[in-house]
């Protein structure tokens, strides 16, 4: 709700998509499923790229359990380091114009490897990051086709609380539920 207030173009790409899936269900009872959502790629990519723009943990810890080298830095056996997934996700070398809400980011074969991991890594890489996509995308579709919003609070920052982000002030809206379902528009 936060980027596609700031980001009609990606608001307007999404709610096409989302009026076509709506197109393809037979009544409007008709619940989604994952099928459904796995056809969503546009709106998937602006739900990756808000989690880069804005991930939901600031990072995650990890036990360093051999010595290693980086960047010229040796990191010995039994330190905990932390990666910053905000600086990670904001570096320009993989992301230009980092602060740039940007879905297409994600077309093709997406981020080069290990620069985007907003449910971190290996073993114990988040269980719940499908699920997760499938909720925000289930909730983007009503959302989309039911209502218009704005923002009251136009430069609203993010921020961190222990490790959590959001809107700093929660995020205030005024939200409008529409008259009519939209059209798709053909252009
Ligand atoms: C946007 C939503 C979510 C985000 C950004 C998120 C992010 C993360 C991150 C960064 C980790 C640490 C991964 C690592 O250390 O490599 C994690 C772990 C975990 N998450 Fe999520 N998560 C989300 C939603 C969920 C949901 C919906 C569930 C369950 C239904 C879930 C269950 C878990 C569990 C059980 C772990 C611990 C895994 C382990 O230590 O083996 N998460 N999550």
């Amino acid at each position: 709700m936060y980027f596609l207030a700031d980001n009609p173009a990606v608001y307007d790409s999404a709610l096409k998509e989302q009026l076509e899936i709506r197109k393809l269900k037979g009544d409007d009872k008709e619940l989604l499923n994952w099928e459904d959502t796995k056809r969503m790629k546009y709106s998937r990519n602006a739900v990756n790229e808000t989690l880069r723009m804005a991930p939901a943990s600031l990072g995650y810890f990890r036990d360093v359990i051999h010595d290693f080298n980086f960047a010229g830095y040796t990191v010995p056996k039994g330190w905990k380091i932390f990666l910053s997934l905000s600086t990670m996700h904001k570096n320009p070398k993989y992301y230009p114009n980092p602060d740039k809400f940007d879905p297409s980011r994600f077309e093709g074969n997406g981020p080069a490897p290990f620069t985007f991991t907003p449910f971190g890594g290996g073993p114990r890489m988040c269980p719940g990051n499908e699920f997760a996509r499938h909720a925000a995308l289930v909730f983007m579709h009503n959302l989309l086709i039911r209502f218009t919003w704005g923002k009251l609070i136009p430069k609203e920052k993010i921020i961190y609380n222990d490790a959590v982000s959001g809107p700093e002030h929660g995020l205030p809206i005024k939200l409008e539920r529409r008259c009519h379902e939209p059209e798709i528009d053909a252009s």
